[in-house]
């Protein structure tokens, strides 16, 4: 019997790892342990790794990023293990790239650790405004960069990151000098189109977000290091069915949920990308559809994967962009996740006395979510503020947000306005602070 041909799958393309450590700027990741993370990354890409090597340098060498005695040796390795692309673990200049690809050769291309995480995004952003997003920051990483490098992007990249390898025919090998200007301006061009589009996808959310403000529920962003357990912790809060991976960056579009307290009181809560150390600035800024998500909370839930060997290193790399994007002095409550992975099923005091306000938890069991709840619900209802206002009776909306949400002491009619006495959850305090009364008489 004729034997059927299997289906084939195209082969994977082979990575080697390049690290460095330089001396002036130690990471918060060792460089064996930062090689480590690429590893994942390249994984998550889509490529096989075969081999790594790493360089311990002073400060870079201006050329070729490595020392020239190193390159040849990297050549060397790569060519034996018959890698395809060679992966810096940082962001390489276009200088440094060039002469990269002039030492190794036509056969093997040179990518960097910000182009590989582009890439990374490119795959996983699903929604219209998370893929033209990641399509700008393509677009604004490559111009500068215009080499045969980022043919690896325009082949692996899917949905709108996929388009901004193929416009313009510049996903071909070692483009002209002619090409490349040409590919130039049709990528400046295409920058201003989508910079465009992207207002436009904002205003409608920004309009999204002032309806959901007046709703009057607080809201939560979780925030955490990538693969920590935030999109499973945000499905057992809200019984909700969030796409959950074993695979960096399986969230990039925010997702947001009713979650119930256990008094009974609700809040938003919203799941946001993960965070990962070196996270390129560019990103940083692109994501300001799940940051923004973020700047706007009323507090922030930081989910650290507490089995992991450097925790705390990854806790870190959060807070250093969460002060990037401004929002470092948010409340916020730390959730010690996956602690049914640790011997006797919970976190160590010293764990816990680690981070900011921790309760141990495990997202997959449950164990510890009514702590946490609790806990929540404290800091976003507890301590009502005493407040006294005046509101025009045409503020109706305010009028019956104070009803509903406060508890009303003391209320009293005029002609215009109505004066209210009472109690406010603290969220909701800054609504009303134009019709603020310092003492509540005339
Ligand atoms: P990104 O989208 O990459 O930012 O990841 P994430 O933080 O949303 O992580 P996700 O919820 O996708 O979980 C990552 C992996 O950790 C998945 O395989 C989960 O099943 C696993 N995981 C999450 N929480 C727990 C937990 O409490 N215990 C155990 N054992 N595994 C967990």
């Amino acid at each position: 019997m004729a034997k059927h041909a299997l289906p084939t799958e195209s082969p994977k393309e082979r990575a080697f790892l390049v690290g460095v450590e330089i001396a002036r700027d130690a990471g918060l990741l060792s460089v064996e342990d930062s090689l480590q993370e690429l590893t994942l990354l390249a994984e998550t890409a889509g490529l096989d790794v075969v081999g790594s090597a790493k360089q311990r340098l002073k400060h870079p060498d201006p050329k070729t990023y490595i020392g020239s005695g190193k390159v040849v040796e990297i050549k060397d390795l790569a060519e034996e293990v018959v890698a395809d692309i060679i992966v810096f673990d940082d962001e390489l200049s276009s200088r440094h790239l060039r002469e990269l690809e002039k030492a190794f050769g036509n056969s093997i291309r040179v990518l960097d650790r910000t182009a590989l995480i582009l890439d990374i995004f490119a795959q996983h952003a699903n929604t219209r405004e998370g893929a033209l997003q990641v399509e700008l920051a393509q677009y604004e990483y490559r111009l500068p960069r215009l080499t045969r490098a980022w043919t690896h992007l325009a082949r692996q990249a899917g949905g709108g990151g996929g388009r901004a390898g193929s416009s313009g025919g510049v996903g071909l090998r070692g483009p002209g000098e002619t090409q490349i200007e040409v590919d130039r301006r049709e990528i400046r061009r295409r920058i201003a189109t989508l910079k465009q589009e992207i207002e436009k996808v904002r205003a409608h959310r920004s309009r999204y977000r002032a309806r959901r403000r007046r709703a009057a529920i607080p809201t939560v962003a979780i925030v955490g290091y990538t693969n920590a357990g935030k999109s499973t912790l945000l499905n057992r809060l809200a019984h909700a069915d969030v796409y959950v991976a074993d695979a960096l960056f399986a969230t990039l579009d925010p997702t947001t949920r009713r979650v119930k307290l256990p008094q009974g009181q609700y809040a938003l809560v919203t799941d946001t990308v993960g965070f990962i150390q070196k996270l390129p600035t560019m990103l940083v800024a692109a994501f300001r559809a799940t940051l923004e998500e973020i700047v706007d909370a009323d507090m922030l839930l930081h989910v650290v994967d507490i089995t992991h060997p450097m925790a705390e290193a990854q806790a870190m790399a959060v807070h250093q962009t969460l002060q990037e994007i401004e929002v470092g002095d948010l409340p916020t409550i730390t959730a010690l996740n996956k602690v049914d992975l640790l011997p006797g099923g919970s976190a160590l005091p010293q764990d816990i006395d680690a981070f900011d306000r921790a309760v141990p938890i495990s997202a997959k069991t449950g164990q510890g979510i009514d702590v946490l709840l609790t806990v929540l619900e404290d800091e976003l209802y507890g301590d009502p503020i005493e407040i006294t206002v005046r509101l025009p009776y045409k503020q109706g909306k305010l009028i019956s947000l104070f009803h509903e949400h406060g508890i009303v002491l003391d209320s009293q009619h005029f002609d215009n306005e109505i004066l209210l006495r009472g109690e406010l959850p603290e969220h909701l305090v800054s609504e009303f602070s134009m019709y603020q009364s310092p003492d509540g008489t005339n």
